[in-house]
C-alpha cells in the first residue's frame, strides 16, 4: 500500500518539508507500506507554484494521504488549492487523509485545517479525526525534539491504520459532488 505525502507549499523545502520527512521516515518500519512525496514543480513566484502533470494520478493511486499545509494569510496557500482543484471526486472519495499544518503563530492552529476539512468533505474523503499542528520554530533546526517526532509518527500511523481497516469498505451516502455529476 502507498502513503502519499503532499507538500502543499510554493516555498522551497523548509520547515514543513522537514516535518514531512520525519513523518515519512516513520513509515519505513511499517510492513506493506511504501511512501511517495508529491510536491509542486515549477515555482512561478514567491507565493505560486504549479504541480506536475501526473499530480492527480499520484493522488488517485495512493491508499492514504497526508496533506502538509503551511498557513499563508490565515488560510491554506493558493498553491495547495490549485492541486485540489485539479482532482476528481474519485481521487479522494473514501480515502483516508490526515492533515498536518505548520505555521508561525499558535493562534493560526486551525486556520488551514478548518478549510481543508470542508473541501475534503466535498470529495467524501475519510478525513482522519486527529490532525497535527506544529509551530514552525519547532522545525527551524535540523534537530527536532522527540515529542514532535513522536507526534508526526502518530499522525502517519493513524492514517495507515485507517486505510488498512477501510480499504474494501463501500462508504455511503454518495458525496454530494458525485451525485451532481
Ligand atoms: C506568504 C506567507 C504568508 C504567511 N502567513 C502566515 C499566517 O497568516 N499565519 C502564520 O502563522 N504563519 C504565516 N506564515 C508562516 C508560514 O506558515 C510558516 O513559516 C510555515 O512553516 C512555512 O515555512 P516553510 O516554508 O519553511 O515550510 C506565512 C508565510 C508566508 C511565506
Amino acid at each position: 500500500m502507498k502513503l502519499l505525502t503532499i507538500y502543499g507549499s510554493p516555498t522551497p523545502p523548509g520547515k514543513l518539508s522537514r516535518a514531512l520527512d520525519i513523518l515519512a521516515d516513520s513509515v519505513r518500519s511499517e510492513p506493506g507500506w511504501t511512501h511517495e512525496r508529491l510536491a509542486p514543480g515549477e515555482r512561478l513566484s514567491f507565493t505560486t507554484a504549479i504541480w506536475p502533470e501526473d499530480a492527480a494520478a499520484a493522488v488517485a493511486s495512493a491508499d492514504a494521504v497526508v496533506i502538509g499545509s503551511p498557513v499563508f494569510r490565515a488560510a491554506p496557500p493558493g498553491t495547495l488549492k490549485l492541486l485540489i482543484d485539479s482532482l476528481s471526486v474519485e481521487d479522494l472519495r473514501s480515502k483516508p487523509v490526515a492533515l498536518l499544518t505548520v505555521a508561525a503563530a499558535q493562534e493560526h492552529a486551525l486556520a488551514s485545517e478548518r478549510h481543508l476539512r470542508d473541501v475534503l468533505a466535498w470529495f467524501g474523503a475519510l478525513t482522519a479525526p486527529n490532525s497535527l499542528f506544529l509551530q514552525d520554530v519547532a522545525l527551524a533546526q535540523e534537530s527536532v525534539d522527540d515529542d514532535t517526532r513522536r507526534a508526526l509518527g502518530d499522525l502517519a500511523r493513524q492514517v495507515l491504520r485507517l486505510a488498512e481497516r477501510t480499504h474494501d469498505l463501500d462508504i455511503g451516502p454518495t458525496p454530494l459532488a458525485a451525485r451532481r455529476s
